[in-house]
């Protein structure tokens, strides 16, 4: 159990988080932090707080409209920005698309961080995900351990998903990793699939295969278009605390984030979507997985789409 948990953005992920930090009691304290009025985190923690007698948990949780409230956090998950919406024409914007706008108050969050809990491990959720965590780390500077972005354990838990209800197995029964950025780029490793241990192939014909990757790509816009009003924040928001939870717990446990490249995968100074090690320290390691010629021609096309973003958050500091 920590002190205390920071939770950056009151919207749908970040509600999702509190009360699950108050149910799973993964901290003494949860403070909530947004700007929005009248005071939307402050609501939000007051409804959760009024609860806690009948779960029976004695976390504090706290929200306010000032960045004070996580003062001293040791953890910090990051949910601030705009979601994608359908638009009133019936397409949706690409995650990417929400550059203009949630660089800015990513911005705004990083001084909020760098004054109240600066030595503090950040999770971030906050979209187009590789570059905003690119953003954060252009600001904070923190060591590469320390800063880490959650996509590849949701677009894996996709997969998984997907995989499981084709072959009819629980969904504990299957193992994924979904790598690359996590924009429609991102790479479905189907080399690292396995059902109980063995080759997803076994259980699932290539043509499926292909559909369930696919499917996995776009699985975050099937979403936005079917809720309408915004885009999917259970999922994320239970992502986000797999990870908390390995470094709360030092479980050492590997799954996929955006972490600091140094080298690995041929890739240098860039945030992507590769298996790490999870642990009290934050990212302990980076592991390259061998993909097939394919999976890395893809995993590499991935790279190239996500710098490009990263080129425009340095294009917009200048
Ligand atoms: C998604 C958003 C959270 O993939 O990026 O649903």
């Amino acid at each position: 159990m920590l002190n205390k948990i920071a939770v950056i953005g009151g919207g749908n992920i970040g509600g999702v988080l509190v009360q699950e930090i108050v149910k799973r009691r993964l901290a003494r304290e949860v403070a909530l932090v947004d700007v929005k009025e009248p005071d939307l985190a402050k609501g939000k923690c007051l409804d959760i707080a009024e609860g806690t007698p009948v779960i029976h948990s004695d976390i504090r949780v706290r929200g306010s409209k000032q960045y004070d409230v996580i003062e001293g956090a040791e953890l910090v998950i990051n949910t601030a920005g705009v979601p994608r919406t359908v638009r009133p024409d019936g397409t949706i914007p690409s995650r990417e698309e929400l550059l203009t706008t949630n660089l800015k108050i990513t911005d705004f969050v990083s001084n909020g961080i760098k004054k109240f809990c600066p030595g503090a491990t950040v999770i971030s959720i906050a979209n187009p995900l590789d570059a905003i965590v690119y953003r954060l780390f252009m600001n904070l500077n923190p060591p590469r351990e320390k800063l880490v972005g959650m996509a590849g354990v949701l677009d894996s838990s996709r997969y998984r998903y997907f995989v499981a209800e084709e072959a009819g197995v629980s969904v504990e029964n299957v193992e994924a990793l979904v790598l690359g950025g996590h924009g429609d780029s991102m790479v479905p490793v189907r080399s690292c699939c396995r059902i109980a241990g063995m080759p997803v192939e076994k259980f699932i014909s290539p043509e499926k295969l292909e559909a369930i990757e696919n499917r996995t790509r776009k699985a975050g816009g099937e979403v936005v278009n079917l809720l309408g009003t915004g885009s999917a924040f259970v999922s994320p928001a239970w992502s986000a605390l797999e990870m908390a939870e390995a470094i709360i717990f030092d479980k050492k446990k590997i799954m996929a984030a955006s972490a600091l490249l140094k080298g690995e995968y041929g890739v240098d100074g860039l945030f992507i979507g590769v298996p790490v090690v999870l642990g009290r320290n934050g990212v302990e390691k980076v592991i390259e997985v061998d993909l097939t010629d394919s999976e890395k021609e893809r995993f590499n096309k991935s790279v190239e789409a996500v710098r490009k973003t990263a080129n425009e958050v340095i294009e917009r500091t200048k």
